[in-house]
């Protein structure tokens, strides 16, 4: 099963993509966890794509595709995947396409968490994320077990460089100038499905689940 999450940033399309993950067995791919574990480890890549991800901007889809195909050529996808964040705009959509075309694979079904910018705004000021293994929480509506430590590694959670109000609103802008035509791009080719993200956690994945196993 091969599964691509769309929705504006703060949708809830990591939250989702780490219960499909555990569900079905298959790793979830999100190209954000990606950046930010270069990030903390201090990488070349990761000095490079602070530059754009601080400031709300897309990193260039060069760095971003050859990761991205990268990852999904690793053992554990060959059964299956989720991915997270990416593709982000035609461009990599189109390489994706092209890269699974050549192996007679293809994405199954797209994922699009709809939630408007309006609650996108007060979600991120409530974040709080793991670092190490992607996990997100949100203050008040999905606590830890415990304060400030991730349920999954027991890791630190931190709130996210760019969540600042500021930020999120320029990703909302990228988001609608660069990566909602992606929502027309896989409806057009029949397997863009849609579920109401404004609903519980839980009730958003059960929606999800609905879909992917008609
Ligand atoms: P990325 O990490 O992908 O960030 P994003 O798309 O902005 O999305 P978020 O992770 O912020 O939100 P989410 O939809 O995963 O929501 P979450 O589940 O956390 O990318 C970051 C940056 O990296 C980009 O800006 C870009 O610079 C770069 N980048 C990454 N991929 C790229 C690519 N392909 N090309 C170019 N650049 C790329 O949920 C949000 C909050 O809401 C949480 O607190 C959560 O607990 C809470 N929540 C979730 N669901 C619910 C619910 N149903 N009800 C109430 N609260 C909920
Ligand atoms: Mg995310």
């Amino acid at each position: 099963m091969k599964i691509i999450m769309l929705g504006a940033p703060g949708a809830g399309k990591g939250t989702q993509a780490i219960m499909i993950a555990e569900k079905y067995g298959i790793p979830h791919v999100s190209t954000g966890d990606i950046f930010r574990a270069n990030i903390k480890n201090g990488t070349e890549l990761g000095r490079e794509a602070k530059k754009y991800m601080d400031q709300g901007l897309l990193v260039p889809d060069e760095l971003t595709v050859k990761i991205l195909l990268d990852r999904v050529a690793k053992e554990d996808c060959q059964k299956g995947y989720v991915l997270d964040g990416f593709p982000r705009t035609i461009p990599q959509a189109e390489v994706l396409d092209k890269a699974l075309t050549e192996m007679e694979d293809a994405i199954d079904v797209a994922v699009n968490v709809d939630v408007p910018d309006e609650n996108i705004i007060r979600r991120m000021s409530g974040r709080r994320a793991c670092l190490s293994c992607g996990a997100t929480y949100h203050i008040e509506h999905v606590p830890p077990k415990t304060e400030g430590i991730c349920d999954h590694c027991g890791q630190p959670l931190v709130l996210r460089d760019d969540d600042k109000p500021e930020t999120v609103k320029n990703r909302l802008k990228v988001y609608h100038d660069q990566t909602q035509p992606l929502i027309d791009y896989y409806a057009g080719k029949g397997i863009l499905r849609t579920v109401d993200g404004t609903r519980s956690m839980n009730d958003v994945f059960a929606a999800i689940v609905e879909i992917l196993e008609k």
